[in-house]
């Protein structure tokens, strides 16, 4: 089963990885990210249906706050981030933010002490999202909310799909030089476009990330985790202004196809 489905179980990147990676990046980390006007644009739009998810919560937590970015515009009296890298956290606590290094995947809160949790620029893509959304519900009161911002896992586009195709046949290419002449008439033969491509996925992307790959696979891992969708904001990423489209949600039930490239799921835990 692929790694945006969701149901199968499945294992996170190693955090430590994650963790280095980021605290590498950490210094430029809020300039690379609104440096560009698509970039700038989009992110204020998705910041936008997080913020108003969650507004009137008095206590909120972030899952991987990062610099704190998103967390320092929420207007809760108290406001917490939990990240695993300690030069992302020393950003957030710049900012004036409650932070503690912690893994998402055990978050040192008790039993429903949140009103609201938020995840924004795709932080949950790094955690096993059964999981994830399992502490995030614990921790969470009864009738709170847990807004996430995640990326798509396989949008659909024509020149995506040409790239496709051409990054098969270089694998292709790519299998035959590494293995022995005899293997690799075999391995030419036998794969199919599809079976390439899984190749070339794998390669290219040795982390698993949750990325899901359809409306269907997100209700389904959010339904498994007993948490109830109140709102689902399907955009995707378009090189022109306005940068941001809203997918309609009969035209993603239609779709052959994944459209959208970016979701906000806004989730609560029900009441009782
Ligand atoms: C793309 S940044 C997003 C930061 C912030 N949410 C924002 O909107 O700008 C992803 C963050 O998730 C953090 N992260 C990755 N894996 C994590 C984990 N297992 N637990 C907590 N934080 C994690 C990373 O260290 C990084 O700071």
């Amino acid at each position: 089963m692929s790694a945006g489905t969701g149901r199968a179980p499945r294992s996170a990147p190693d955090w430590r990885e994650v963790a280095r990676a980021y605290d590498d990046g950490a210094a430029g980390y809020d300039a690379r990210h609104d440096d560009r006007a698509a970039t700038r644009t989009r992110t204020r739009r998705i910041d936008q249906l997080l913020i108003r998810a969650t507004r009137g919560a008095r206590r909120v937590l972030e899952i991987g706050v990062g610099t704190g970015r998103l967390l320092a515009q929420l207007d809760a009296p108290v406001r917490i981030g939990v990240d695993v890298s300690a030069q992302m956290l020393a950003l957030a606590a710049r900012r004036g933010l409650t932070v503690v290094r912690a893994d998402g995947h055990a978050l040192p809160f008790a039993d429903a002490s949140l009103d609201a949790i938020v995840s924004g620029k795709g932080s949950m893509r790094y955690l096993d999202p059964e999981r994830a959304l399992a502490e995030a519900r614990r921790v969470v009161r009864p009738g709170g909310v847990i807004a996430l911002h995640l990326y798509g896992g396989a949008t659909w586009s024509p020149r995506g799909a040409a790239r496709q195709v051409m990054r098969a046949e270089t694998v292709t290419e790519a299998v035959t030089e590494a293995v022995t002449v005899t293997e690799a008439v075999t391995v030419t033969e036998a794969v199919t476009v599809t079976e390439t491509e899984t190749v070339a996925a794998a390669a290219a992307a040795p982390m698993r990330l949750w990325q899901p790959a359809s409306t269907d696979a997100l209700r389904a891992t959010i339904g498994a985790a007993r948490l109830t969708i109140t709102a689902l904001h399907r955009l995707r990423s378009i090189r022109i202004w306005p940068y941001l489209l809203t997918i309609p949600q009969p035209l993603d039930a239609g779709a052959p196809v994944q459209l959208w490239s970016h979701v906000v799921a806004v989730l609560r835990r029900d009441p009782t």
